[in-house]
This record gives structure tokens, C-alpha cells and sequence, in this order.
């Protein structure tokens, strides 16, 4: 179980964000703890999305506070809050098909010597991380457009992990995998929460938030409808909150 008398990774504060006359996020707290594996689920347009961008910092919020390790943070990027420990892992990867897994994975920052990349580096550095996540991208020489769409979300993994982040987001990753690639992914957050990842998984899937999650929460019309310990719920209650949630607690 994660530590939840431990103070929280990240904490959000009244989080409100429009776009135009769209409401998008009104009021909404969030609190993550380290190691915690924390689902977010609601309805299309609920929010979950643009509220995990103004974590990272690839979203602008209007107005709210947002905390890393209790300190206030104000990110413009997704550049900064990488720095700060946190990355997403969005659902079309962001992967360049026509390089292979090892040049995906160190993009950006591939490893030099003088003039020259090294190569050597490069692999048996990308090759380590593969095997830490245990997954199953055999070859760091592969290209990644030869790869099936789960084995290119471990490669997707596998980069993001590369930045040793202390949070990771995953914006719907089931949504195109089949049952197999679903396993191994689940399983890969599992291993990630033992090395103390905190990790917010966006999924309409609540078979797997309910297989791997120590917490659930629940946004519908922008605000946070209710949050639930897994093992306090069932799929059954978190489908009504989807459905027809109210907000629980008046705002402090
Ligand atoms: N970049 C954007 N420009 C305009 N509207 C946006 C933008 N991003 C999200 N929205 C709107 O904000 C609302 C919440 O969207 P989103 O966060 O993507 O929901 P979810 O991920 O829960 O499906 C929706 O009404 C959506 O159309
Ligand atoms: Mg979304």
C-alpha cells in the first residue's frame, strides 16, 4: 500500500481551467503519494486529460495551486516538469517509427563521444532500462514501426523511465492494446511501483484500474466527483459516480 501518512508527491489545489466558454476544470484537488497507483476515470470531456497537462505543464491553469513535494511549482513546460521529476506518457507515444528502439528511447540526447554518437553507450544504456521494466522488446536495434502497438508502449515506457521520474501519467494506455499487451502493461506499473513510482493511470477500463489501483478518482463536467480506496469500492460504485456523481465535499 502506498504511504498515505507520508506527505503527498504532488498535490493540486482548486484547479480551475476554460477554454473559451468551455469549463473544462472547476475547483479540482488531486493528491498523489509516492508509490501510489492512482486510476482517473470519468466520462469523455470530463477533464482527466487537460488536468494531467496542467500537471506537466503542457496546459496553463487559470487558476490553483499545484505542489511537487510541497513546494509550489508553476511549469511552462513539459520540459520543466520533466526536470522536476514528472512525465506522461500520452496514447500515440510520440515515438519516431523510422528509428529504432535504442535511438527512441535516448532522443533527443543521444549519448556522445567527441563528435560522434556512442553507439555502444546508447544501446547497452537502453538495453539496461528494458530489462529493469521486464519488458518484452527483445532487441534495442528493432525499428519501432516493425513493433506491435503494445511493444511500442514499452519502448514509450521505457523512454519515459529513462528520465528516472518519481510520477508517471499515462493518458489512456489500454485504449488500443490487446488482452496480452493489457498484462504486461499492468504488470509493468506494478514493477514501477515497487521501484516507488507514483504513477495516475486515465482509463475508461475500470477492470484494470481496479487490478492494479490503491486509489480511484472520479471527474465528470470538470469537477471531482468523489475519490475511493480500491479496496473500499467496486466497479459497480465508480460507474455511478461516472454516471451521475455529485460533488462530495464543499470546496475549503
Ligand atoms: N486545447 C483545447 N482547446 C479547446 N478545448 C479543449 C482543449 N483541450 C480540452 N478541451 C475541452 O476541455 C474539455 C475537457 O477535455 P479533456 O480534458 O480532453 O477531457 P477528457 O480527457 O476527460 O476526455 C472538453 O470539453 C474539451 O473539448
Ligand atoms: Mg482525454
Amino acid at each position: 500500500m502506498p504511504d498515505t501518512a507520508a506527505a503527498p508527491i504532488i498535490e493540486m489545489r482548486h484547479i480551475s481551467k476554460a477554454f473559451g466558454a468551455v469549463r473544462a476544470l472547476s475547483d479540482v484537488d488531486l493528491r498523489l503519494y509516492p508509490g501510489e497507483i492512482m486510476g482517473l476515470v470519468g466520462d469523455n470531456s470530463a477533464g482527466k486529460s487537460t488536468l494531467m497537462k496542467i500537471l506537466t505543464g503542457a496546459y496553463h491553469r487559470d487558476s490553483g495551486d499545484v505542489l511537487v513535494n510541497g513546494a509550489a511549482t508553476n511549469f511552462k513546460s513539459p520540459h520543466e516538469s520533466r526536470g522536476a521529476g514528472i512525465e506522461m506518457i500520452y496514447q500515440d507515444f510520440a515515438l519516431c517509427g523510422n528509428m529504432d528502439v535504442g535511438q527512441n528511447i535516448f532522443l533527443g540526447r543521444w549519448p556522445r563521444k567527441g563528435m560522434f554518437v556512442d553507439r555502444g553507450r546508447m544501446y547497452s544504456e537502453a538495453d539496461a532500462v528494458l530489462k529493469r521494466l521486464k519488458v518484452d522488446v527483445n532487441s534495442v536495434y528493432q525499428r519501432v514501426e516493425s513493433l506491435s502497438g503494445g511493444r511500442q508502449q514499452s519502448v514509450a515506457i521505457a523512454r519515459a523511465i529513462s528520465f528516472d521520474p518519481r510520477v508517471v501519467i499515462l493518458d489512456e494506455p489500454t485504449a488500443n492494446l490487446s488482452v496480452m499487451a493489457t498484462e504486461r502493461l499492468l504488470e509493468t506499473m506494478l514493477e514501477l511501483k515497487k521501484h516507488n513510482v507514483a504513477q495516475i493511470i486515465i482509463s475508461h477500463r475500470l477492470q484494470d484500474i481496479f487490478a492494479v489501483g490503491d486509489r480511484v478518482m472520479v471527474l465528470k463536467r470538470g469537477e471531482n466527483v468523489g475519490e475511493r480506496h480500491i479496496k473500499a469500492t467496486t466497479e459497480h460504485e465508480v460507474l455511478e459516480l461516472i454516471v451521475s456523481g455529485k460533488r462530495e465535499k464543499a470546496s475549503a
